[in-house]
């Protein structure tokens, strides 16, 4: 079976084809010619996975599924959220996020947040989502330099590392991005197999 994933991310693409296994064959969006700057305007998780994988399915009339990501923190009723990638501003500058979402925690005892990824798959006409939480704590300051966007401020439950601090095999071992492509794979498994 073939599926398009929505992304051109090298990294997220490898995560992917190595948990859903042999079975599925994942295209990314270069590999169908698509370059389209896809408007993510919604205003949930779930609403951006569904308009990317919308627009694919539409376009391409092809299977496919889309994900996305944001980081919840308690303490600020939930938000970066939704707008994690561009929280201190249009440029996706993770320094810049990071340091803004330190800021806005000055002072506050309750820490407590959760990196939450949402799946939307397309196939055969249905529409599912699939989401994948890992819950943890801001640190008071930077730690680690591994990974990537929030890492270097997120100490998973259970752990005094931060996801920078960790390697890519344990962090990819836990991660949201994880969970919620084990119940895709989960999902093709016991559906397509
Ligand atoms: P996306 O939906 O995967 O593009 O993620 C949106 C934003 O969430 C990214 O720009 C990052 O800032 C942040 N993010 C997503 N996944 C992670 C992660 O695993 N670690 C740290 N930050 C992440």
């Amino acid at each position: 079976m073939k599926l398009v994933f929505a992304t051109n991310n090298k990294h997220k693409l490898q995560e992917v084809k190595e948990i859903v296994g042999d079975r599925v064959e994942v295209l990314s969006l270069k590999d169908i010619d698509c370059y389209d700057d896809i408007p993510e305007t919604g205003s949930t998780l779930e609403e951006n996975a569904l308009i990317k994988a919308r627009w694919i399915s539409e376009k391409y009339k092809c299977n496919c599924f889309a994900d996305d990501t944001g980081l919840e923190v308690e303490a600020l009723g939930g938000a970066p959220g939704v707008y994690s990638a561009r929280y201190a501003g249009e440029e996706c500058n993770s320094e810049a996020n990071m340091q803004k979402l330190l800021q806005n925690l000055t002072g506050k005892t309750n820490r407590t947040a959760q990196f939450r990824t949402v799946i939307a798959l397309i196939i055969n006409g249905e529409e599912h989502l699939f989401d994948g939480v890992v819950k943890g704590n801001i640190s008071s300051e930077k730690m680690g330099e591994a990974g990537f966007g929030y890492d270097p401020i997120f100490v998973p439950q259970g752990y005094d590392l931060s996801f920078a601090q960790m390697t890519s095999e344990a962090k990819n071992s836990i991660s949201h991005r994880y969970r919620a492509t084990e119940k895709l794979s989960k999902y093709l498994k016991e559906n397509y197999d």
